[in-house]
């Protein structure tokens, strides 16, 4: 296979499934996206169906074979990158998820979390996994289904069950049922395993009561996942590379030297800050995770997680219907009255680094009789900014930012410049956008392309990162200083744990 073979991403998101395949010089050849729906049974609760992904799978991938022109035998490798977290467990005897999958967002265990923390036990997660006790992460969503699904347990400890994220569960699909894998970034998202020694936690797993042969085993981001059973596409096309979207996206922006830091905007907003070998242990509510896992090594970021970034603007359109289209956000933010001073707080689905406050539910501050749907998306959009702030604000205070903060930045928000230059007005330093805005796809095909020896090394690929343009600060400092104490009242009158 030549040095030019094209690479396929699937990249699994929260509100879509996206299939890109990208030639080597990153171009896009071809491309197919599917949204898939949401369903919110309860307050607080959010599912997906992982027949409808897998479904979306199907057909994206295709859809961008014939976009691209390519035959699945063109192509020596796939890469596979996904929302975190998010748990499917199926059946093995038939392949089959015995609920729909609990969504990152879900807060149904919100209350477990609470008994284990209240018992002392998160220090305990923290050193191990790097995590915090949140329903946010996979583990007490698995023991939530294993307690709530009619015999799973008992099958479950027949060994009957198998319990993975959307990687694994894609990769089991994709493989006709022969590989229940996953990698190191995904596996990190758990809160059962340990980052440290790179293994699953066995006193974890008794904790909460979780069956170890339920788990799937865990490699590299690049290396040998199996191969797609050759009746879905036409031919075996190799599995060889996956992380989670967000380490992706660091890999995709060639975040590769230590201090290097990416944000992404996509429903949620995740800043990633490269740590290289030291798994920096935060004293600021950050996440301690592992960034990628090559060549059995291991390279650590330290992570800011925030529920609600593009979810915001979904809300101005699909809640308050004061859009059409999400795009239409920034222009009606830019005409917004500059004297009025409403803050809102998006915490929809709690609140989570630095705050990490479950209970949270959105609010919005400063209404006068002037306000109206320009300044509602002027404080959703900023909401954005002032949490992004938030989350550098706690990496410099835990010491990881050693030298001037620049940021790269990509996701579907990263579209607006009006909103990129109130995000450096905001953070006060420049944010830095790539042409290429598909950076977790692109992250999952280097990953692929590379194990399969057909995609530059890590060197020369960072070479190909190509700036679109530098927002560079231009509020004056005391007008954002005055906005930043805003911000921080709205959030103090916000949390359930002030
Ligand atoms: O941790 C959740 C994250 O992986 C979801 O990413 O792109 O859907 O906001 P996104």
């Amino acid at each position: 296979m030549s040095r030019e073979a094209p690479v396929l991403a699937i990249d699994q998101g929260t509100t879509s499934t996206r299939a890109i395949v990208f030639a080597a010089d990153t171009s896009i050849l071809g491309q197919a996206q599917q949204e898939f729906p949401q369903y919110f049974p309860h307050a607080g609760w959010v599912e997906h169906d992982a027949e409808e992904i897998w479904e979306s799978t199907l057909a994206t991938v295709r859809g961008a074979l014939s976009q691209a022109r390519l035959q699945a035998g063109q192509l020596p490798a796939l890469g596979i990158t996904n929302q975190r977290e998010t748990v499917v467990v199926w059946d093995r005897r038939d392949g089959k998820p015995i609920h729909k999958a609990i969504v990152w967002q879900d807060r149904r265990t919100a209350g477990l979390c609470q008994e284990l923390k209240e018992a002392g036990q998160e220090a305990r997660f923290t050193a191990s996994t790097g995590l915090l006790l949140d329903p946010y992460f996979s583990a007490t969503k698995v023991a939530w289904l294993l307690d709530e699904v009619e015999g799973a347990r008992e099958a479950a400890e027949a060994g009957h069950l198998a319990f993975g994220t959307i990687d694994s569960f894609l990769i089991w699909r994709l493989t006709g049922g022969r590989q229940h894998l996953t990698d190191a970034t995904n596996a990190a998202r758990t809160l059962l395993f340990d980052i440290h020694r790179q293994a699953w936690d066995a006193e974890l797993l008794d904790m909460l009561r979780i069956p170890a042969v339920m788990l799937p085993e865990v490699r590299d981001c690049a290396d040998d996942f199996g191969t797609c059973d050759p009746a879905l596409f036409g031919a075996a096309i190799p599995i060889r590379g996956v992380a989670g979207d967000q380490q992706a996206a660091t890999v995709g922006q060639a975040c590769f030297e230590t201090g290097m830091m990416k944000s992404t905007y996509g429903t949620g907003c995740f800043a990633l800050i490269n740590t290289g070998e030291r798994a920096v242990a935060s004293t600021h509510r950050l996440l301690t995770t592992v960034a990628y896992r090559l060549d059995g090594k291991t390279t650590y970021a330290l992570e800011g997680s925030i529920f609600v970034a593009g979810a915001a603007v979904q809300w101005l359109r699909d809640g308050l219907g004061i859009i059409e289209r999400a795009s239409d956000s920034s222009a009606l933010a830019e005409t917004a009255d500059p004297e009025q001073q409403v803050v809102m707080v998006p915490a929809f689905v709690g609140l989570g680094a630095p705050h990490w406050d479950a209970e949270a539910r959105g609010a919005i501050f400063g209404l006068t009789r002037g306000c109206g749907p320009k300044e509602f998306a002027l404080a959703a959009l900023e909401s954005v900014a002032f949490q992004t702030r938030d989350l550098i604000e706690a990496v410099r205070a835990d010491g990881a930012l050693d030298k001037d903060l620049v940021l790269r930045v990509d996701g579907g928000m990263t579209a607006s410049d009006w909103t990129l230059q109130r995000l450096a007005d905001i953070l006060g330093a420049p944010v830095d956008r790539p042409t290429v805005l598909e950076t977790t796809a692109l992250g999952a095909a280097w990953l692929a392309g590379h194990a399969a020896g057909v995609w530059p090394d890590k060197a020369a690929f960072a070479a190909t990162w190509k700036l679109d343009r530098r927002f560079e600060p231009q509020m004056a400092p005391d007008l954002r200083e005055r906005r930043l104490a805003l911000w921080q009242d709205a959030v103090r009158r916000t949390l359930t744990t002030r």
